[in-house]
């Protein structure tokens, strides 16, 4: 049985506490907040351990696990400090929130004890669209496109003076919202070769300093094309769209459900443990990883963080 630790109760933090609740072989055991009323919300729900501060929760010998959910400049010094405390972490994405972190992170010793929480990719429909890429059936891949319309306001942003800064969330819509979106690509078509990105702030202007628009063509492994668009400047949070076309049809991702040349395969129904854009699969990660010891490691996640810090650099070279 594996102690557990989150670290940041915020909006992701009490996910993972409701997940761990019906993983077997972990059970939540302490909570680690710098507000006491976000320890405290935890504490209403469960028994476990209060810490404010990060350095002194790494001292108890007690805890297995930590899982990083506070803001993305925190995690890399973060994931190295509870490694070196000899601890094992899951961290939120994004794994880091820079290319440099990235990049020392992948040399740092017990890095392969790092879970990254990259939960679409447990989504039935994505298993599923895996299994057929595999099989062959559809003959080659030609093109991938992938769309994220969501909403972000000015009250969100407020919510959380971390967002919205360069120095502190490390961009925008790309590497917080639609970092999941552009996995599907690094995860299911494989190696970005090239890539060119273009990045705009249309109604936030004022707000935050980073993008809430990005579009990008990448260049894929075998002449594959791909497309990009995500934006937080819509109106509501529709469901991710994500299509393969195929040398012999097409296979279409989009209001949760997988349409391949037209028919329905496969339906993401498992309901949400937190909001239902963040998809519902936090619980099936940690049990994997828990329950079975399955899980996506930093290397896993390599493809997808070049990705976007290559659009990031290709947007903000102009
Ligand atoms: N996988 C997903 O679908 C998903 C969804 C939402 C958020 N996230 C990720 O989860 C992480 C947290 O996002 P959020 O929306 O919950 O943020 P949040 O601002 O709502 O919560 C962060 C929490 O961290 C706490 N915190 C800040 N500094 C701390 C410190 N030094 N020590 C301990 N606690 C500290 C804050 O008090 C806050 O309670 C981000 O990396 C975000 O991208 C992932």
């Amino acid at each position: 049985m594996k102690n557990v630790c989150i670290v940041g109760y915020g909006a992701i933090g009490p996910v993972h506490a409701k997940a761990l609740e019906v993983v077997e072989h972990a059970k939540l055991y302490a909570v680690c907040d710098i507000d006491a009323g976000k320890r405290a919300l935890c504490k209403e729900k469960y028994d476990v351990l209060e810490y404010d501060d990060f350095d002194i929760m790494l001292q108890n010998k007690d805890i297995d696990t930590v899982h990083i959910c506070t803001p993305h400049y925190l995690h890399f010094e973060m994931i190295k400090k509870a490694l070196a405390a000899g601890k094992d972490v899951v961290v939120e994405k994004p794994v880091t929130m820079t290319r440099e972190e990235f990049e020392t992170l992948q040399g740092l010793q017990g890095v392969e004890r790092v879970c990254v929480v990259l939960q679409n990719r447990l989504n039935p429909c994505v298993q599923k669209l895996k299994e057929i890429l595999e099989s062959g059936e559809l003959g080659a891949v030609k093109a991938a496109k992938g769309i994220l319309t969501w909403h972000r306001d000015k009250a969100y942003y407020e919510g959380g003076a971390w967002r919205g800064k360069w120095a502190t969330e490390g961009g925008g819509a790309l590497i917080n919202q639609a970092v999941h979106t552009l996995d599907y690509f690094c995860y299911l078509i494989g190696d970005v070769k090239n890539v060119k990105a273009n990045m705009s702030n249309y109604s936030l202007e004022g707000v935050i300093e980073v993008e809430d628009t990005v579009t990008a063509y990448l260049e894929l492994e075998d002449g594959v094309k791909g497309i990009f668009f995500a934006t937080n400047a819509y109106a509501e949070n529709s469901a991710p769209f994500f299509e393969v076309s195929f040398e012999k049809g097409t296979a279409r991702y989009m209001d949760k459900k997988l349409w391949v040349n037209g028919t329905l395969l496969e339906e993401d129904k498992a309901p949400s443990t937190g909001k239902a854009y963040w998809g519902n699969s936090h619980t099936t990660l940690l049990r994997k990883y828990y329950d079975e010891h399955k899980y996506f490691t930093v290397a896993d996640a390599r493809e997808t963080m070049e990705t976007v810090f290559a659009m990031y650099e290709s947007a903000l070279q102009k």
